[in-house]
């Protein structure tokens, strides 16, 4: 359960200093660990002070058994007890680490969430899926569980790099495209060029709409058996182009989306209208490029987990706001790509 996760996203609510440091009214005076990287250290010491804390490189690699490994042996020498808690303050990758490791360490100490992307606030920290990479293999170690609060400060986007900006921001056009019409879509349209400027009265509305979306969505499915899968529109080819360019997650989705488009309109389920006036949407906000498919991309699908057998079960939209689910085989796929 999220205690509170809207909190703080009212402009109303933004007060002197970093609304981050409002979990310590979550404490209660128990023995708290703050997880972070090196970036989040470097630019918010002020949120750390008081706090014993445990610091990891930053970037995707971090996410890892060893990480894990490392991680408990840290709690083992800060003396943790059940009653313990942690805090992931960071983005995405942090987050799944910390939900990761808080659940499994003495079978499970509690856990919150600062995160401070885009990407973490309107998606990663929400939802109950915690986890590590196994190789190349994205999100293979894991578990479902659910941190007691999640504090998102859009403040904590200003010093965001515009690639990783623009990395949640594609999370963000998922949404649009997979709810109605009405509910972002033609928002963000109209406020494009706010977003880009980090608007925080807009980014308040957005966070606030992406947590709602996905919140409603988890709700239906939370293990994800079926529909909740609609949030992997766009991730299958996302992660093998996420790893083969070496670019972040959000930015694949993109890319990912765009051929999932191709696929829906070249098998007759998306008319030419709808393709282009999502093609312009993505343009938009800069994601004007294509990638094609190439063998070591078709390698990584074959390992998707989300496949069965020689087939993968693809999230494709019939219009926006119509998502639905789509299973051909790999090899079709490269026939539909030519
Ligand atoms: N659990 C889920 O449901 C879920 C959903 C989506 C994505 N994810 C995972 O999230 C990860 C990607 O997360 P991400 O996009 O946040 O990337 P990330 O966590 O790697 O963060 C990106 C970079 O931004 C830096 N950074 C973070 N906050 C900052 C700030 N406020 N100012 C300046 N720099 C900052 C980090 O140090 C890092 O270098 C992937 O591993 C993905 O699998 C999980």
């Amino acid at each position: 359960m999220n205690k509170n996760p809207n909190k703080n996203i009212d402009n109303s609510d933004i007060k002197i200093g970093l609304q981050a440091i409002a979990f310590k009214e979550f404490l209660d005076n128990r023995h708290t660990v703050i997880i972070s990287d090196e970036n989040l250290f470097r630019l918010y010491p002020e949120v750390f002070e008081d706090f014993d804390k445990i610091i990891l490189p930053s970037g995707e690699d971090t996410k890892s058994l060893k990480t894990i490994e490392f991680i408990i042996s840290e709690f083992v020498k800060l003396n943790l007890d059940r009653n313990s808690f942690i805090i992931g303050f960071g983005g995405g990758v942090i987050c799944d680490i910390t939900g990761f490791v808080a659940s499994i360490f003495m079978r499970g100490l509690s856990f919150g969430f600062v995160p401070s992307t885009l990407l973490a606030q309107i998606d990663a920290a929400i939802g109950g899926k915690n986890g590590v990479n196994f190789g190349n293999h994205k999100n293979y170690i894991g578990c479902f569980n659910n941190p007691e609060f999640v504090i998102c400060d859009p403040i904590l986007l200003n010093t965001l790099s515009d690639q990783e900006y623009k990395s949640g921001l594609g999370e963000v056009l998922k949404y649009a495209l997979i709810t109605n019409k009405n509910e972002l879509f033609t928002y963000l349209n109209k406020n494009t060029e706010l977003i880009l400027n980090k608007n925080q009265k807009i980014l308040n509305f957005i966070i606030k709409k992406c947590v709602q979306i996905k919140s409603d969505i988890v709700a239906k499915d939370p293990f994800d058996k079926g529909f909740r899968q609609i949030l992997n529109f766009g991730h299958s080819f996302a992660h093998c182009v996420e790893k083969i360019e070496n670019i972040p997650h959000g930015i694949a989705v993109v890319y990912g989306m765009k051929i999932a488009l191709k696929i829906a309109f070249n098998e007759g389920f998306l008319n030419s209208e709808c393709q282009n006036e999502i093609l312009s949407f993505f343009a938009k906000f800069g994601f004007d490029k294509e990638i094609i498919l190439r063998d070591e991309h078709f390698e990584i699908l074959k390992g998707d987990k989300k496949k069965n057998s020689d087939s993968i079960k693809l999230v494709i939209i019939r219009d926006i706001g119509k998502p639905d689910f789509y299973e051909l085989p790999i090899d079709d796929i490269k026939d539909l790509l030519k």
